[in-house]
């Protein structure tokens, strides 16, 4: 059987970008037009298999992106391995306030955490605010794993964690 290694992975970004729905699409294959915000934190797992010899867990907490919830995050954030920091790139001030998650993450969280920048909502084409090329360069300034994603359409869900799967210490 394949080996089994588990990871703490937690989602940062702003309330309503779609971190909830990523996870949904990711862990259930599901999504829902009309999502509740998230209270909290939510806890889901889900697996990933790389190969015949190796399978990732992934332990997942899916913050909340309200504002008065933020003191509860570097909870979440303090022992995890890996971070998905979601943005809509429908929406800059969303870009803006990822940015200011990855910067305390990169002071504050595990020296070696693997960070992904996710744009969500890239079914959204015709109201796109970010441009892709504009994020995907700030991404590799910061040496983040970038890619933009649609829980609503499945567009580059498997694919987000399973490039963090990939970049993660499986020794
Ligand atoms: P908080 O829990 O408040 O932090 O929000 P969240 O980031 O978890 O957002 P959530 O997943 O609840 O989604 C917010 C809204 O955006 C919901 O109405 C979703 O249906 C919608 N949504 C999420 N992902 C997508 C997507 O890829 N495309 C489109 N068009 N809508 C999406
Ligand atoms: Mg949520």
């Amino acid at each position: 059987p394949p080996r089994l290694l588990q990871f703490k992975l937690v989602l940062l970004g702003e309330s309503a970008v779609g971190k909830s729905s990523l996870v949904l699409r990711f862990v259930k294959d599901q999504f829902d037009d009309y999502r509740e915000s998230t209270i909290g934190a939510a806890f889901l797992t889900q697996t990933v298999s790389l190969d015949e010899s190796t399978t990732v867990k992934f332990e997942i907490w899916d913050t909340a992106g309200q504002e008065r919830y933020k003191s509860l995050a570097p909870m979440y954030y303090r022992n995890a391995n890996c971070a998905v920091v979601v943005y809509d790139i429908t929406q800059p001030s969303s870009l803006e306030k990822a940015k200011a998650w990855i910067r305390e993450l990169q002071r504050q969280a595990d020296p070696n955490i693997i960070i992904a920048l996710a744009g969500n909502k890239a079914d959204l084409a015709s109201r796109r605010a970010v441009p892709s090329e504009e994020a995907q360069a700030y991404a590799s300034e910061e040496n983040l794993l970038f890619l933009e994603t649609s829980a609503k359409d499945n567009a580059n869900v498997s694919e987000l964690f399973t490039m963090i799967a990939r970049k993660l210490p499986l020794e």
